[in-house]
């Protein structure tokens, strides 16, 4: 894959997974001198205006990583257009972006792991844990990718 110039990641509620995501790729991007620009976002609206979930800023922070400043949005149509890459979180997340992704749309849509991360909302702090694992070892993934484009 041609290194993108912007990537959105995007799960259900964006405050958990996708901000997390967004995070972790912010800082290993700018720690490998990848220009690279990233945002999140929800397929619901359920949070938006919302920073997010305060067990991920707890664990994020605790390893690193910038969340506290994020607010939650909704996906937009625009999005498809904006963006060179969106990855969805899970599966679910995947055939919702599908079901509205417009026919012209110039984003390529994907799953950001062949595993679904696993929603963390309705469990505890090591959930949290295992999520940012799972983040780190899928972002260390795609920088080694855009590090070495084919
Ligand atoms: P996220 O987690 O999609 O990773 O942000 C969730 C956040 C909120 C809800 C579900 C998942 N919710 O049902 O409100």
């Amino acid at each position: 894959m041609n290194t993108p110039r912007s990537v959105l990641f995007v799960c259900l509620g964006n405050i958990c997974r996708s901000p997390s995501a967004e995070a972790v790729m912010t800082k290993l991007a700018h720690d490998n001198f990848l220009k690279i620009h990233f945002d999140s976002a929800g397929t619901a609206d359920y949070h938006v205006g919302k920073a997010p979930d305060s067990r991920a800023i707890e664990v994020g922070e605790g390893l690193g990583y910038k969340l506290s400043h994020l607010r939650a949005r909704q996906l937009t149509i625009q999005d498809f257009y904006d963006f060179d890459v969106i990855f969805a979180m899970d599966k679910n997340n995947l055939d919702d972006i599908r079901k509205i992704m417009p026919a012209n749309a110039t984003a390529r849509v994907g799953a950001f792991d062949r595993t679904p991360v696993a929603d963390p909302y309705y469990g505890n702090i090591s959930d949290f844990d295992v999520m940012f694992e799972h983040i780190e070892q899928a972002s260390k993934h795609w920088i080694d990718t855009w590090k070495h484009p084919q």
